[in-house]
């Protein structure tokens, strides 16, 4: 069966943006000048997902908003002749995106549970909105690619350091040859030293529908949550699971420092911007260079 849908949980309180998120939801917040909500949208359809449903919660309006028709700001585009700023607002106009609530925050995988009348009895895809991936081939379409060919539910993954491994769902492989690997077990955010390998979950899933027994159970883990990796283990003594370490670079931008370089690396990769910001970068790092001198200089 054919992966069509996408789930993409947005119903988290931002607080690490605060106070920007108090009344904007996190997932607005723009990276040079598109909300990350898009980078995401844009990976689903350039995966060949037709169906996105979004999970918000309360203060999320103005993602719908968002991606719904301007019909006058269209108009006015079109009456000036900016076509070019016109096809970046009518981007993500050919997907169908429904929407529903998570009625309380009770964590990702209640998130995505929240979802599953939606999904059916279907293969689906989950995107977390705080990892964006850039590469020539959507990371999406490279897991969509070995569900294609294998059947299995794959979990997105790549390496990350030992001191990182806290930060993330973690996966046991059962052998480490190539790309794709068997999952053993999973285990989320494992406490230091305590991780079962470096390959961590990064936000790209493709499921299979079993996977809403295990989510309906409702157990919570870490951080009292439901967590969609607990659910993934319990799959994965029924049917195999599979994870998948995909090629493209890695933006975390659920977190400021994250944020902020990849509002950096997005701007250099702006011809209108780079120069410019270059040069600024330059002049900075002069400056703070020639401020640390002097400090030093005064203190012996
Ligand atoms: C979630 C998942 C975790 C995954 C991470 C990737 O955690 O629970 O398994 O590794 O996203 O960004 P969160 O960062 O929402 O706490």
């Amino acid at each position: 069966m054919q992966v069509k849908k996408a789930i993409i949980p947005a119903a988290g309180l931002g607080t690490r943006f605060l106070p920007a998120t108090k009344a904007m939801p996190k997932e607005m917040l723009p990276i040079v000048d598109k909300p990350t909500i898009q980078y995401i949208v844009e990976e689903a359809i350039a995966s060949g997902i037709e169906d996105i449903i979004i999970v918000t919660g309360k203060g999320k309006r103005a993602i719908e908003d968002h991606f719904d028709h301007a019909f006058e700001l269209e108009d006015t585009l079109t009456k000036k002749g900016k076509f070019d700023i016109l096809d970046s607002v009518l981007k993500t106009s050919n997907v169908e995106i429904h929407y529903i609530r998570q009625k309380q925050p009770l964590g990702l995988g209640h998130a995505i549970w929240s979802a599953r009348k939606f999904i059916g009895d279907e293969p689906f895809a989950v995107l977390l909105g705080d990892d964006i991936v850039e590469n020539g081939e959507p990371c999406l379409a490279q897991l969509i690619n070995q569900y294609n060919q294998t059947a299995k539910s794959i979990i997105g993954v790549q390496k990350v350091s030992d001191e990182e491994t806290q930060r993330y769902g973690i996966i046991d492989p059962k052998l480490e040859s190539g790309k794709l690997m068997e999952v053993n077990d999973l285990v989320e955010k494992p406490s230091r030293g305590m991780s079962p390998s470096n390959y961590a979950i990064m936000g790209r899933y493709i499921l299979n529908p079993e996977i809403f027994n295990f989510l309906g159970e409702h157990k919570l883990g870490t951080g009292g949550e439901i967590q969609l990796t607990d659910a993934i283990q319990q799959l994965n003594k029924h049917q195999s699971v599979y994870a998948y370490e995909f090629e493209g670079k890695r933006f975390d931008v659920g977190e400021k420092f994250g944020f902020i370089e990849t509002t950096i690396e997005f701007a250099l990769k702006r011809p209108e911007l780079r120069e410019k910001l270059l040069d600024f970068l330059k002049k900075k790092i002069t400056e703070e260079e020639l401020e640390r001198s002097l400090l030093s200089n005064k203190l012996k």
